[in-house]
């Protein structure tokens, strides 16, 4: 299985809107290797286009040195939050120049790409054409203000740049003037049978296909896929006759190819085999994860491009909703707009993986983070019922049993039914359905308190005659509580690490946890997860306030 999230912009730091799909993903991926399974994870940078060469300018460095820097900054905060990449790598590589000009090539030998003029805004002051959404004006059905070339925020009709009313370059103020400039058009309609295929295949949920059929029904159209000259990207091959001047690749076509140079990058250092996962036969597995915002890119667009160049099509595309914080879209102002390293700097990251889990039900919907369910969902699950099985054994077990588990269990009858558990958890955590993993675990933690509450190891413990159940009973409790925390290990993996650490284990796989540990010593017991004060929210919303 070869599996991937969207790659991040180069422009700027990773935030937690970001962090629903990476977290999502990871879990996913964790739990697939956890199985068994031989899963790749790969993702990069996406490191070329207009706000990047925009955002060099105004730091006054060189893309390539922002590249960089952002480079470094993601890594550290995706390995902050336990993301855990097989390779992480960036469309400013080698690898991908190659594929890209690979791909190129073979759309144009396959009669895809045509050339053609177009008219388009042009900023005389900076000399550069205005792309994507650098062109703003007045809406001309509402006459609402700032609004792009492409749609009205306020009475979302749609038109052409040309169509704004008082028109400016978002970039320097001037007045736009049409220019024309010649441009590559990729013929995506020519893939509509092939796309129709495709999402008859399950590729996409049934929410996805239906919105995919809408735009089908209305039509493709032919997508221009170069820009001009300043731009920071891949300039197009085989135009060096000096006929013209250069143009470059728009940063949506090199971007998703981005995903199979990264892979390219980890065949060279891992030794696998690139063709067994991207070849036209290939009998693997292939996943991408991404928001809404950018499905017609994977599902229409990347398809397209993958059948005309002679590739394989991914086996689905995993679409997520966007994350609302206190019920409203992240804002700078009220301090929601939180960084990934702002959070880190104030609480734990498994804290944020488990509530996201806790949200993620597999489909489209929006998520929303409210901090207030956050400080009570981490101290009521994860810290008062799951942590808590380990805390209220622990101490017994090193204390009166010199750090060592008993022979046999009070009540092997409890263990199986968790065990019993397993496949439908399993089933919940291939469905990304997270929410239902997280709800299944807090009822096995809620009969695993229920276990010690009934038990009472703490009166076995006063008798010499009863201290043998009292063994058992603690041996079974922390038996319990080994099998929550490695179900729950794909969303908590720093928890549940230093849980294994406590059991005296290496990493387990899915179907060794069926296996009781008895008679083995274990570990003085540290404290695995500590209680959440609304004061370190506090501290983060502070933190991450804009004025
Ligand atoms: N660079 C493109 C993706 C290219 S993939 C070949 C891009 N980058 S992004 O940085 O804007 O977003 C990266 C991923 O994060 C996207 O899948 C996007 O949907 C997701 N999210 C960004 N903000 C988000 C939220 N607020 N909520 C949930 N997901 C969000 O798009
Ligand atoms: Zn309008």
């Amino acid at each position: 299985m070869l599996v991937t999230s969207a790659l991040p912009y180069a422009n700027g730091p990773i935030h937690i809107g970001h962090l629903v799909e990476y977290i999502q993903t990871d879990i996913w991926v964790r739990f697939q290797k956890m199985r068994g399974h031989r899963c790749f994870y790969v993702c990069a940078d996406d490191a070329h286009g207009t706000p990047i060469m925009l955002k060099a300018k105004e730091r006054g460095i060189t893309a390539e040195q922002l590249i960089a820097d952002m480079w470094k900054d993601h890594r550290q905060d995706f390995d902050g939050f336990r993301i855990k990449f097989d390779n992480y790598y960036s469309t400013h590589s080698e690898e991908n120049r190659e594929i890209v000009a690979l791909i190129f090539g073979r759309l144009v030998s396959g009669g895809h790409v045509y050339k053609k003029v177009v008219s388009q805004m042009f900023d005389p002051q900076q000399k550069m054409f205005l792309p994507d959404r650098y062109g703003k004006g007045r809406c001309p059905r509402c006459g609402a203000a700032d609004q792009y070339g492409d749609n009205c925020d306020v009475c979302g009709a749609t038109y052409s740049p040309t169509d704004l009313i008082e028109p400016y370059s978002a970039i320097s103020g001037a007045v736009p003037v049409l220019r024309d400039s010649e441009h590559y058009f990729f013929r995506l309609p020519d893939f509509e049978s092939v796309l129709r295929d495709w999402i008859g295949s399950g590729a996409v949920s049934d929410a996805v296909a239906k919105k995919l059929d809408e735009w089908l029904s209305a039509g493709l159209r032919d997508w221009n896929v170069s820009r001009d000259q300043p731009y920071f990207g891949f300039e197009i091959p085989g135009l060096e006759d000096g006929s013209g001047p250069k143009k470059f690749f728009y940063v949506w076509l090199d971007a998703p190819i981005g995903y199979m140079a990264s892979f390219k990058n980890f065949c060279g250092t891992s030794g696998n085999d690139f063709d067994e996962f991207w070849g036209k036969e290939s009998k693997a597995e292939l996943y991408h994860f991404i928001g809404k915002d950018i499905t017609y890119f994977h599902t229409l667009f990347w398809p397209a491009v993958l059948s005309g160049a002679g590739f394989r099509l991914p086996s689905k595309v995993f679409v997520h909703g966007f994350l609302t914080v206190d019920g409203k879209k992240m804002s700078k102002s009220k301090g929601t707009f939180v960084r990934a390293a702002t959070f880190l700097e104030h609480l734990d990251p498994d804290f944020l993986r488990y509530y996201f889990a806790a949200k993620i039900g597999g489909g489209v919907e929006d998520l929303d983070l409210s901090w207030d369910d956050f400080v009570s969902r981490i101290n009521s699950d994860v810290v008062g019922k799951i942590v808590n099985v380990a805390i209220r054994c622990a101490g017994f077990v090193s204390k009166r049993f010199d750090g060592r588990l008993s022979g046999s269990l009070a009540r092997p009858e409890l263990f199986d039914e968790f065990v019993d558990r397993s496949d439908l958890i399993a089933k919940l955590y291939e469905s990304r359905n997270f929410s239902g993993v997280v709800k299944e675990i807090i009822a096995l933690a809620g009969l695993a308190n229920q276990f010690m509450d009934d038990e009472k190891p703490w009166v076995f413990a006063k008798d010499e005659k009863t201290l043998g159940r009292c063994h058992d009973v603690c041996t079974t409790g922390i038996n319990l509580f080994r099998l929550l925390v490695g179900f729950l290990g794909p969303v908590v993996p720093g928890i549940a690490g230093a849980a294994q650490t406590f059991l005296g284990e290496s990493p387990v796989s899915w179907a060794s946890l069926a296996r009781p540990l008895l008679g083995c010593p274990i570990n003085k017991y540290r404290p695995l997860a500590v209680r959440v004060r609304r004061g370190q929210v506090d501290a983060v919303l502070e933190a991450s306030k804009v004025i």
